[in-house]
């Protein structure tokens, strides 16, 4: 297949390296003509361009299979909106001349704003609190809208927290001694590693139905003490402090406790984890620092 990745990063680069060893023929797209090398000593062949500005992505090339809008926006809604939401009707634009087989965009599980604890399904409400979390729903919603209307072969995948080499917010936290438990610790973290992120990718642009949601995200929802706990156990330290918390600050600031299901993309996609759980994905990730020397835990005074 002739594979397009727009927004060749930390999803994305190893995503291409993954096809063109699968054999498939990959173009990544970026801003900063800087990541030539990085792209090429993957086998990917450089494309740069913004999705946020149509004209720079007029002069392309075009006939791609497979499509992945992968590209991510730094903090704030007004970013949110320009990159993912503009971004995607700039996209759909310019593919629709030569529409791909399959467009994969990865969005995000924040979309759901449960906060009960509750088991979330593609099927379940998604009406989030905090607005960027709104414009990533918005950006489903111009996707799918160009199935509906004219067939455009638009997959989502709901991506979960992504964790692997150098990410992992609440890991690094704790590793340097900033983590803190949200009052009991009982709130949920939904979590993937990256290589399964990959591996989801590649199967939705295989397997996934055009205008369907995919949930990707490990097989155990766990709970931020569990979590901590774990992680203390392993690397023998003390789970944090706990800080008490105000359950409407919470609320206003869109904080969600879920526990987001992978059974319709294990179903329909036949995925199989490599890290069906974070156990397995921080082993590796514990392992892989401490034998480049790169484990570097920060004693706490109790
Ligand atoms: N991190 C998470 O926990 C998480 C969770 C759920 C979903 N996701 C989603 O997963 C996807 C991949 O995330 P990631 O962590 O791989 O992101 P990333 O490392 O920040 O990579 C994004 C890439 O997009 C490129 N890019 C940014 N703005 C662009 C624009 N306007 N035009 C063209 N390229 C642009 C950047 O390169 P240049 O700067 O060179 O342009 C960068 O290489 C994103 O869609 C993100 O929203 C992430």
């Amino acid at each position: 297949m002739k594979c397009l990745i727009v927004g060749c990063g930390y999803v994305g680069l190893p995503l291409g390296a993954e096809l063109v060893r699968l054999g498939h023929e990959v173009f990544g797209l970026r801003r900063n003509a800087a990541a030539q090398d990085e792209l090429r000593a993957a086998g990917i062949q450089p494309l740069f361009a913004d999705i946020t500005k149509p004209e720079t992505l007029a002069g392309l090339p075009r006939g791609f299979d497979w499509v992945v809008q992968c590209v991510a926006a730094g903090g704030g809604v007004d970013n949110y909106r320009r990159v993912y939401w503009e971004g995607a009707k700039n996209l759909i634009a310019w593919l629709a001349p030569a529409p791909p087989r399959k467009l994969l965009y990865t969005g995000s599980t924040s979309v759901y704003g449960q906060d009960d604890g509750s088991l979330v399904k593609e099927s379940s409400p998604a009406e989030p609190v905090a607005e960027t979390a709104k414009v990533l729903l918005e950006t489903e919603q111009v996707l799918l809208e160009s199935f509906r209307r004219d067939k455009f072969p638009a997959v989502i995948l709901r991506v979960a927290g992504i964790y692997g080499p150098e990410r992992g917010h609440w890991f690094k936290q704790f590793l340097k001694n900033e983590a803190r438990m949200e009052g009991d610790g009982a709130r949920f973290l939904n979590m993937i590693h990256r290589n399964d992120v990959v591996g989801c990718v590649i199967a939705a642009l295989k397997h996934g139905r055009a205008g369907e949601i995919y949930n990707a995200v490990d097989d155990e929802p766990v709970s931020q003490r569990n979590f901590f706990e774990w992680l203390g156990g392993t690397l023998g330290k003390y789970p944090p402090p706990s800080v008490p918390e105000n359950p409407d600050d919470r609320r206003r600031r869109g904080v969600t406790n879920k526990r987001v299901s992978n059974r319709k993309l294990k179903m329909e996609l036949g995925y199989q984890f490599k890290y069906p759980n974070f156990r397995k994905g921080y082993t590796a990730e514990i392992l892989r620092l401490e034998r480049a020397g790169q484990l570097h835990v920060v004693p706490e005074e109790r």
